[in-house]
């Protein structure tokens, strides 16, 4: 095959944004069309001012301003852009199912599916189809079924391609990989279309790191990543509330832990537990396919890692309402951070949402003040769970665009992202504005304590 000058990605968000962002970057010589169904969604990506792109990542704006145009586009006319590429990547959504079989833990794989339909009817020519979503182990075989019965005789090669940037860090983690993770079939055609996208990569990936292996395990490569990534934090958590029964202090152990260098210092954070689009959805999609072979004790192993996630949401909730005399009823509990993690503004699973819905149940007034989420994105993650009506999240929940207003008259402050703005607040100023008692509860033990502690809060971290 002649060298790749047209790519196609569809799915313009968090994943396929920035990742073709990078290609785009490093290879000039490649047209790159990002395409996706929601309009509203590209035109923030063409937005002349480029800050106001949809995705916040550290660094992105830079890496689209200096493509976009050039050799990177955004559009909404995912068939064109299907026909005019040699190889397109799938970047589109796979969340957990929400109805009928394999609910509230298989993946919902009607994206991917539709996309494959979509390729099968446009192509007329041969195309390496890219998986760029997480999927469960043996999608590429549906693709594959979906696409060879498509009748115009085109031929189909199907790679798997897993992204292991994190959210906040994705242009680094885009710019120096630890790998690069190419599967595609052990055929000849097969391992011309892993060459292919070898070849992309190598314009700024040392060959070294650009791992090629079959599809299966690329695929299971990256659900198990996530698992294995997932289980650190829920270890650590699961610690942090044995250090709190016996002055054992979490930041200590793990750092007793990291230092023995086959665990490594990395993901010891303890936290009110991990969020993100990826951990709790792979391992629910890892445990739904283990039950589906019939591993219960694979799946229960695996799953006992998102009850110990959701058991520390909870913990940390009652945490705050016990510390509160045991009723928070009318009470103002303000949240710095709403963000699963810090440097981003997505929100899904943040364990933002679940402490809010447990004390909001417990009637507690909410005030959330976050960098970068907005308003409107608050609410609708409150009203995803559909544990009351909109206009009650609407009455509990006020958004504050001031973080210290936002403190203002409050019982406590409750910490959700590790945001580092926190850190360099005038706590002082905070303090005096506050009822007394005044109380943090840091659930990222961010915050310097002793200093809190000296202007007269009193401070309740994560397993100290
Ligand atoms: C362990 C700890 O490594 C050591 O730090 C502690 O002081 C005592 O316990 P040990 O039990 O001697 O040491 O051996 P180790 O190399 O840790 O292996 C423990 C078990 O895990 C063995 O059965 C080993 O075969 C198994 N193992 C280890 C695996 O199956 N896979 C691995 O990747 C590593
Ligand atoms: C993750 C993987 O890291 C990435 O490789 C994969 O491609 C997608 O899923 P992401 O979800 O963006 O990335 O963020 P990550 O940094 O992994 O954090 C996940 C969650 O765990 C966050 O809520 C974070 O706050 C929490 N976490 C992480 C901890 O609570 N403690 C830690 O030590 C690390
Ligand atoms: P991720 O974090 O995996 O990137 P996002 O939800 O941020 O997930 O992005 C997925 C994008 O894929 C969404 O913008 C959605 O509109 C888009 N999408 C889903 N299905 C299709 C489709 N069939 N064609 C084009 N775009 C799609």
């Amino acid at each position: 095959m002649t060298a790749i000058t047209k790519i196609c990605c569809i799915g313009a968000g968090y994943v396929g944004g920035p990742t073709m962002a990078m290609i785009a970057k490093k290879c000039p010589h490649i047209e790159v069309t990002v395409v996706d169904l929601n309009e509203q969604r590209i035109a923030a990506w063409n937005d002349v001012d480029v800050t106001n792109i949809p995705v916040y990542e550290p660094g992105l704006s830079d890496v689209v301003a200096e493509a976009r145009g050039r050799n990177l586009f955004f559009s909404t006319d995912v068939e064109s852009a299907i026909a005019a590429a040699q190889m397109i990547f799938i970047s589109v959504n796979t969340p957990t199912k929400t109805y009928g079989s394999g609910k509230g833990q298989a993946a919902d794989l009607k994206w991917i599916e539709l996309c494959a339909r979509q390729i099968a009817r446009v192509a007329n020519d041969n195309k390496i189809i890219v998986e760029k979503s997480t999927l469960p182990v043996r999608t590429a075989s549906a693709i594959k079924d979906i696409l060879t019965h498509t009748g115009n005789g085109s031929q189909f090669q199907i790679l798997s391609n897993p992204e292991f940037l994190a959210e906040g860090t994705a242009v680094e983690d885009l710019d120096a990989p630890d790998r690069v993770l190419i599967g595609g079939d052990n055929t000849p055609e097969g391992r011309v279309a892993v060459q292919a996208l070898v070849d992309v990569y190598a314009n700024w990936i040392p060959r070294e790191r650009i791992l090629t292996t079959n599809v299966w395990s690329s695929e299971l490569s990256k659900l198990t990543a996530n698992a294995f990534l997932a289980q650190r934090v829920s270890s650590i958590n699961s610690l942090t509330e044995l250090c709190e029964k016996t002055e054992a202090d979490i930041n200590e152990v793990a750092r007793a832990i990291g230092t023995d260098s086959r665990i490594g210092p990395k993901f010891l954070k303890a936290s009110v537990g991990f969020g993100g689009s990826c951990f709790q959805k792979d391992i629910l999609n890892l445990v739904y396919i283990a039950r589906s072979y019939g591993l219960s004790e694979v799946a229960d192993y695996w799953e006992q890692v998102i009850i110990m996630n959701d058991h520390q949401k909870r913990r940390f909730a009652n945490q705050i309402i016990k510390n509160l005399y045991n009723t928070v009823n009318g009470k103002k509990i303000t949240f710095l951070g709403w963000a699963f993690k810090k440097d981003t503004n997505d929100t899904r699973e943040s364990a933002a949402i679940y402490v809010a819905d447990h004390l909001l149940h417990e009637q507690a007034e909410i005030a959330v003040y976050d960098p970068k989420v907005i308003k409107n994105q608050i609410y609708a993650d409150l009203n995803y769970l559909q544990t009351r009506k909109e206009e009650e999240n609407r009455k509990g929940v006020e958004v504050i665009e001031d973080p210290y207003k936002a403190c203002e008259g409050a019982h406590a402050i409750a910490i959700l992202t590790e945001w580092d703005e926190f850190k360099s607040y005038d706590w002082q100023r905070i303090y005096d504005s506050m009822l007394k008692p005044a109380k943090i509860f840091d659930g990222r033990n961010l915050l310097d304590a002793d200093k809190l502690k000296s202007i007269g809060f009193q401070v309740r971290s994560i397993g100290g």
